[in-house]
C-alpha cells in the first residue's frame, strides 16, 4: 500500500459501438461515487464525445482518455488525430505506447517519444505504458526492456511535466490471455520501474509517479495486486467492458487507500 492516490483506467480497446459505449458510461456513472480512486475510461475515438458528454451530464468522477494520439497539430496526417480535437472531446489524457499501438501496429519509441512531448506540452496527462514479450521474458531481458521503453519515452520530460505522467506496466503475454503476472513478479517489476524513474530524474518524481498494471486484472486478483507497494492501480482492458467487474476493481483500489 502506498501514499499515492490509486489510479483506475478502463482501455476499452476496439470494442463497443455508440450504444454500447454510452450505456457503459452511464452504468459506470450509477455505480461509482467517490473521489479516493482516480479513474478514467479510453472508448474508441468516434465515441470519446458522446462517452464525454453523458459522463459531464451526470457529474460522474470519470475522465475521459484516448487511446492513442497524433504529434502534429494540423494538417495532412490523414487517419489521425490531433491533441487539440481529443481536448475539443473533454478528453484530458492519453495513452501512448500500448503494446498493441508498439507490437501490432509497429509503433517505435522515438514516435511514442514524440506522442509523450506533445501530449505534455499540450497539457494533457500521459499514461505511458511498457512491457515485454513472452520471448523478452524469458530471455531474461524484462528490466532491460521496460527500462529501456521508460528511457526512450520519457527522454525530455521535465520533472515538473512528470507529475502528469502515470506509467503502465503490461506484461504483453498477460494482456487478454488471462494470464496474470503473480503479485511478486508484479511487484518487482514495478519496483525496477521506480528505480529507473529515480535514476532519470530523481526520488521524489520517483516516489511521486503512480504505476498501473495491466494484464488480465480481474476483481478476483485486483486487491493481491493493488496491494503491492509499488503497484497504485491498473489499466484494465476486458474487465473494463463490464460495468460489475470495472466498478469490484475500483472497490478493490479504494480498499487500499
Ligand atoms: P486485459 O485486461 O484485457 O488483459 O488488457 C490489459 C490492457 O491491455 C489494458 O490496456
Amino acid at each position: 500500500m502506498s501514499t499515492r492516490r490509486p489510479f483506475i483506467g478502463g482501455n476499452w480497446k476496439m470494442n463497443l459501438h455508440q450504444g454500447e459505449a454510452v450505456d457503459l458510461a452511464l452504468a459506470l456513472a450509477d455505480k461509482i461515487t467517490g473521489d479516493s480512486v482516480q479513474i478514467a475510461v479510453f472508448p474508441a475515438f468516434p465515441y470519446l464525445l458522446p462517452v464525454a458528454t453523458v459522463l459531464h451530464e451526470k457529474g460522474a468522477p470519470i475522465a475521459v482518455g484516448a487511446q492513442d494520439v497524433y504529434t502534429q497539430s494540423n494538417g495532412a496526417f490523414t487517419g489521425e488525430v490531433s491533441l487539440s480535437m481529443l481536448q475539443d472531446c473533454g478528453v484530458s489524457t492519453v495513452l501512448v505506447g500500448h503494446s498493441e499501438r508498439r507490437h501490432v501496429i509497429g509503433e517505435t519509441d522515438p514516435l511514442i517519444n514524440d506522442k509523450v512531448l506533445a501530449a505534455l506540452e499540450a497539457g494533457m496527462d500521459v499514461i505511458l505504458a511498457v512491457g515485454e514479450t513472452i520471448e523478452q521474458r524469458e530471455a531474461d531481458k524484462t528490466d532491460s526492456i521496460n527500462t529501456g521503453q521508460l528511457g526512450y519515452g520519457l527522454a525530455g520530460v521535465s520533472d515538473e511535466q512528470m507529475k502528469r505522467v502515470t506509467i503502465a506496466y503490461e506484461p504483453v503475454w498477460a494482456i487478454g490471455t488471462g494470464k496474470t503476472a503473480t503479485p511478486d513478479d508484479a511487484q518487482r517489476a514495478h519496483m525496477v520501474i521506480r528505480q529507473a524513474i529515480a535514476f532519470m530524474f530523481d526520488q521524489a518524481v520517483a516516489d511521486g509517479v503512480r504505476i498501473q498494471y495491466g494484464g488480465s486484472m480481474k476483481p478476483g486478483n485486483a486487491a493481491e495486486l493493488l496491494a503491492q507497494t509499488d503497484i497504485d492501480g491498473g489499466l484494465i482492458g476486458g474487465a473494463s467492458l463490464k460495468a460489475d467487474d470495472f466498478a469490484g476493481i475500483i472497490q478493490a483500489a479504494a480498499a487500499t487507500v
